[in-house]
Formats: structure tokens, C-alpha cells, sequence
């Protein structure tokens, strides 16, 4: 280990999208030492994939509030959400926004020059009263303009960047503060370990766990990975959302955005059938509803096309000047991968794994908290997590659309601003651990052997597949506990899979292979959490237990690795300043 590669730095950043830029720029601002270590450049980090934009109460179109911001949210999460953390998110957001525009982020504009602001799913004037208009975009390419705009201010700001460094594990010592992570740069296969007084996480979501998924390739839930190998447990795993209007059969994202500008859904005899499910806010209803809806469709007989799997995303008749004007990129999603112009032809869609409303659990500065082992509940001492990867949590059960790239700015701020004024307090770096990183160098080792057994990459598809089929949309006791079966099958396999079976191994292989032992870990949290839990909230649906039980239920779930243990803890029901938002029945 001697004669490894060493940096050290005040805070180390695992993840270079919006969450870890927006952390990184803040810290850097305040002229900390800050290195970013990201597995791809930092611009194709997934945030440049986010679509129909960021939600504020800015009142731009329609009359707004954060306060209604706030009750939407809590409604949306199915009542799961900490209400504490979304009052602060929500009272946060005009802020924040305001601030991406100063720095640059070329958003929309209205006619009167003030950024333009869409409808979105679950979003409602005046506590469930009329559709507002919340959502603020750079026409369907919101995401793109946000990381390009944090990329170029952390670049003056002189922020360190290790491009294209894949982090393998955290390093810790015996007293459990984070000390860092030792990482691989791709492109040698050279390990280095990186110190620093701060670790943040923000390595994303974990939807390459399905097979058909709207995420980047790379959204393989690495730091959920590392956390659960540290022995820090997962929370509220079992609510994966499905987005609505995935490309049918391929999942690539159509923004929810084309149903903001008037777009709808319908079934084979042409029937604008969310009048059925959601007689109010139709096409608009939540996310989860609106996904159940679609399968429900389909499974009925009311599918579209030669095999009936999917229903259709009507555009055209908007015109082509607001297609081409509000939803540029989905016209060219649609051209490439479907060969057809949404203008003139309806695109066909059916429900995508998109986003991880679980993740690693932490308070509303960032700090990962969690109960170690059997103990009570404290926040790891140099461990931060925010963005997808982290569950903080304000989504609950199920997301509201605009609200993730929200959550990225909010909780990366917060973050950095708890981070900023431990540095003051922490002059020093604490020492290294060198048994923490021979721990981590072993699970790279293990990656240089080779030999006969079967491909990663099977595993990785056989994984997909499985995760769809067993832990979809709709999910039953008997359904799930199959899917518990394979994916423990699955591991055990992944204990003895190689590269490949030929001589020339390229290191892109191994961080497949690392990647896959991460997406393992996330299937089985994901899959076991869902087992457990008997009821149906937001976007975890047992057709066995159809109904909401706040009585037994109304509680977070903690996945634990070692021993594959289940914990739950409360929901923090009370808000900040306002007063709460008691649960009642959820209609759109
Ligand atoms: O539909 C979309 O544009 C996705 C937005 C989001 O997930 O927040």
C-alpha cells in the first residue's frame, strides 16, 4: 500500500451531477479544498438528463405559494415524506432557482421575460385546488443547462476534478469517521486513495436495476453500495418510481413535460382513459397513478399496437411551433429511437424505472445518520450524502416530478453549509486506516482474477430482468418472494463470475463488474424492503394489501446488509414553522 497514489483534500465529492457540483461550488466558494471524483466526464453525469425542469413557487404563470409547494409534496410522497425536510426544500426553491439563473442557466422565458414556468404532475393551487404552473424550464433540456452551468462556475471556481476515477469504497477507522475513499482511474487501472475531512455522496439513483429504465447506463447505485458495505443500512428501498411515458419496450424518457403542454394519454379505442382514474387532474394526477393506470390499461385488453403493451402519448395536436419550441428534445428522442415525428404520430409509451426515492438516510444538513448496528440513531462522523442517492426524505413514497432537480440544488447547498463550518472547527485530517484500505483494494483484487465461471455481463442482465418481473408496478407476497429467491441466486452466482472468458480484460470490464456487485447490493435492499412491507403507498402497490395503512405502516424502512435486517423508523410529521399534514385519502 506504501507505494500507492495519495491526495489530500478538505472534502472529497463523489458524483459530479447536480447534487455534487452544487455542493463542490459552494464549498469552493468559501475556498475549501474541494476534489471531485466522478466515473464519467463530469457534463455526462445522468442530471443532463433531466427533462421538463425544476419546481418553484415563483408565480410566474398561474398564482403561487410554497406553502402549497409543500402541501402538494407531502400529499405526493403518500404521506412518507419528513415533513420538516420538504417545508425547508419548498421555502428554499424561488431562492435557489433565482440563483441557477444568475449564474447562468438559460432558462425559458415567458413573453413578459420572467422564466417560464409549466404544469406538472400533482401540482395544485391552493391546497388541492386548481392545476398551478410550477415548473420552471429550459424547454425539455432543464437538467443539460443546470450541470453545464455548475460545471463551467466550479471550473473558475477551481474546483479539483478527477475525470473518469471510479470510487471503489470508503475508508474509515476504528471509531467510524469517514477518512475518504480510495478510487481507480479508469483509464490505467491505477488505485489511488483520496483523504479528506468530508466525504460527500451524491453518486445518483440505481434504475439500471431494471430492465427498462429511463437512467444513464452509469446509474448503477455505487455510493448505496459503498454505504451498505460500511455497514450503514438503506431507507424506504421499496419505492422505486416508475415514470408514465418511458419509450414502450426501449424506456428512454419522455418528459411529463408534453403532458404539461397539453399532451394526453390514450388506449387502443382511443379513449382519454385518466378521466377514469384521475377525474380531476387527468393526464396531471401523480406519477404513481398515472403508471398504475397505464399497466391497468394494458392488462386489461386496452393496449395499443400488434401485442396490445402499450398506450399512446398524444402531441400532435399541440402544433408543431410548441413542439418544437417547448419539447425539442422529445421530437428528437422520438425521431431516433422510433423513427417517427410526435407532430404528426402519437408515441408509444408504457411505465419506466426512473428515480430511487430511497437511499441513504440523512438529516437536513446532509449528515448520512443512522443507527449503527443494533444502536441508536447518530450521524456519521465525515459522511454526507445528497441527491438521488440520498434519502432525506423528501419524497416518500413517490416524487413529484420538478422536484429532483430541487432536491439536488437544496440538499447539496445544505450539505456544503454544514460541511463549511465543520472544516472551520477541523483544522487537521485524522489518520489514515491502513487496514479500512487494504479493505477496500480487496474488492478490486478479487476483479484481477480470472478464470472459467460465467460472464458479468449475463449476471447483469439476468439481474434486470428479474427486478422487472418480480418487482414491477404491481407487486403481490408470492410475486416478491420469488424475486427475493433469484436475486439471492443471483449473488451467490456473482461470487464466482469472471470478466470473460478470453485473455484480453479491459479495465472498462472491471468497473462493470464493481458496478454490478453495487447494483446487487440495491436489488436485494430494494426486494427485501418490498417483501416486508404489507400495504400499498404511493409507488409500492401490493394488489394483496390494496389499501394505505397509516396505523402499522406510516413508518420508514432501514435495509441493513449484515444479517439482511429490517428496522423502521418514524416519519417526521411536523414541519419547521407551519402545521402539519395529517394523512387523509389521496385523490387526484
Ligand atoms: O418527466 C420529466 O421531465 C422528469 C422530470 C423529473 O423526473 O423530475
Amino acid at each position: 500500500m506504501s507505494n500507492l497514489r495519495r491526495r489530500k483534500f478538505d472534502v472529497l465529492v463523489i458524483g459530479a451531477g447536480g447534487g455534487g457540483l452544487r455542493a463542490a461550488l459552494q464549498l469552493a466558494r468559501v475556498e475549501a479544498n474541494v476534489a471531485v471524483v466522478s466515473k464519467v466526464f463530469p457534463t455526462r453525469s445522468h442530471t443532463v438528463a433531466a427533462q421538463g425542469g425544476i419546481n418553484a413557487a415563483l408565480a410566474n404563470a398561474l398564482p403561487d405559494n410554497w406553502h402549497w409547494h409543500m402541501y402538494d409534496t407531502v400529499k405526493g410522497s403518500d404521506y412518507l415524506g419528513d415533513q420538516d425536510a420538504i417545508e425547508y426544500m419548498c421555502r428554499a426553491a424561488s431562492h435557489l432557482v433565482i440563483e441557477l439563473e444568475h449564474a447562468g442557466v438559460p432558462f425559458s422565458r415567458q413573453d413578459n421575460g420572467k422564466i417560464y414556468q409549466r404544469p406538472f404532475g400533482g401540482q395544485s393551487q391552493n391546497f388541492g385546488g386548481e392545476q398551478a404552473a410550477r415548473t420552471c424550464a429550459a424547454a425539455d433540456r432543464t437538467g443539460h443547462a443546470i450541470l453545464h452551468t455548475l460545471y463551467q462556475q466550479n471550473i473558475q471556481a477551481r474546483t479539483h476534478f478527477f475525470d473518469e476515477y471510479f470510487a471503489i469504497d470508503l475508508i474509515s477507522d476504528d471509531d467510524g469517521n469517514v477518512l475518504g475513499a480510495v478510487a481507480l482511474e479508469i483509464a490505467t487501472g491505477e488505485p489511488i486513495i483520496i483523504e479528506a475531512k468530508c466525504t460527500l455522496l451524491a453518486t445518483g439513483g440505481a434504475a439500471q436495476i431494471f430492465r427498462t429504465n429511463t437512467n444513464a447506463r452509469i446509474n448503477t447505485g455505487d455510493g448505496m453500495g459503498m454505504v451498505l458495505r460500511a455497514g450503514i443500512p438503506l431507507q424506504d428501498m421499496e419505492f422505486f418510481q416508475f415514470h408514465p411515458t418511458g419509450i414502450a419496450g426501449k424506456g428512454m424518457l419522455i418528459t411529463e413535460g408534453a403532458r404539461g403542454e397539453g399532451g394526453y394519454l390514450v388506449n387502443k379505442e382511443g379513449e382519454r382513459f385518466m378521466e377514469r382514474y384521475a377525474p380531476n387532474a387527468r393526464d396531471l394526477a401523480s406519477r404513481d397513478v398515472v403508471s398504475r393506470a397505464i399497466a391497468t390499461e394494458v392488462r386489461e385488453g386496452r393496449g395499443c399496437g400488434p401485442q396490445g403493451d402499450y398506450v399512446l402519448l398524444k402531441v400532435d395536436h399541440l402544433g408543431e411551433g410548441v413542439v418544437a419550441k417547448k419539447l425539442p428534445g422529445i421530437r428528437e428522442l422520438a425521431r431516433t429511437f422510433l423513427h417517427i415525428d410526435p407532430v404528426s404520430t402519437p408515441i408509444p409509451v408504457f411505465p419506466t424505472a426512473h428515480y430511487t426515492m430511497g437511499g441513504i438516510p440523512t438529516n437536513r444538513d446532509g449528515q448520512v445518520v443512522a443507527p449503527f448496528s443494533h444502536g441508536p440513531e447518530e450521524a456519521i462522523p465525515g459522511l454526507y450524502a445528497a441527491g438521488e442517492c440520498a434519502c432525506v426524505s423528501v419524497h416518500g413514497a413517490n416524487r413529484l416530478g420538478g422536484n429532483s432537480l430541487l432536491d439536488i440544488v437544496v440538499f447539496g447547498r445544505a450539505a456544503a453549509n454544514h460541511i463549511a463550518d465543520h472544516l472551520r472547527q477541523s483544522r487537521y485530517h485524522l489518520p489514515l486506516n491502513e487496514e479500512s484500505v487494504e479493505r477496500a483494494l480487496s474488492r478490486l483484487a478479487r476483479w484481477n482474477q480470472r478464470g472459467d465461471g460465467e460472464p458479468v455481463v449475463q449476471l447483469r442482465r439476468e439481474l434486470q430482468q428479474t427486478m422487472e418481473r418480480y418487482c414491477g408496478v404491481f407487486r403481490t407476497e408470492e410475486v416478491l418472494a420469488k424475486g427475493v429467491e433469484q436475486v439471492l441466486a443471483l449473488e451467490q452466482r456473482l461470487q464466482n463470475a469472471v470478466l470473460t472468458d478470453h485473455s484480453k480484460v479491459f479495465n472498462t470490464a472491471r468497473i462493470e463488474a464493481l458496478e454490478l456487485e453495487n447494483m446487487m447490493e440495491v436489488a436485494i435492499a430494494t426486494v427485501c424492503s418490498a417483501l416486508a412491507r404489507k400495504e400499498s403507498r404511493g409507488a409500492h402497490s401490493r394488489i394483496d394489501f390494496p389499501g394505505r395503512d397509516d396505523e402499522q405502516w406510516l413508518k420508514h424502512t432501514l435495509f441493513f446488509k449484515q444479517e439482511r435486517r429490517l428496522d423502521y423508523k418514524p416519519v417526521r410529521t411536523k414541519p419547521l414553522t407551519v402545521d402539519t399534514f395529517p394523512p387523509k385519502p389521496r385523490v387526484y
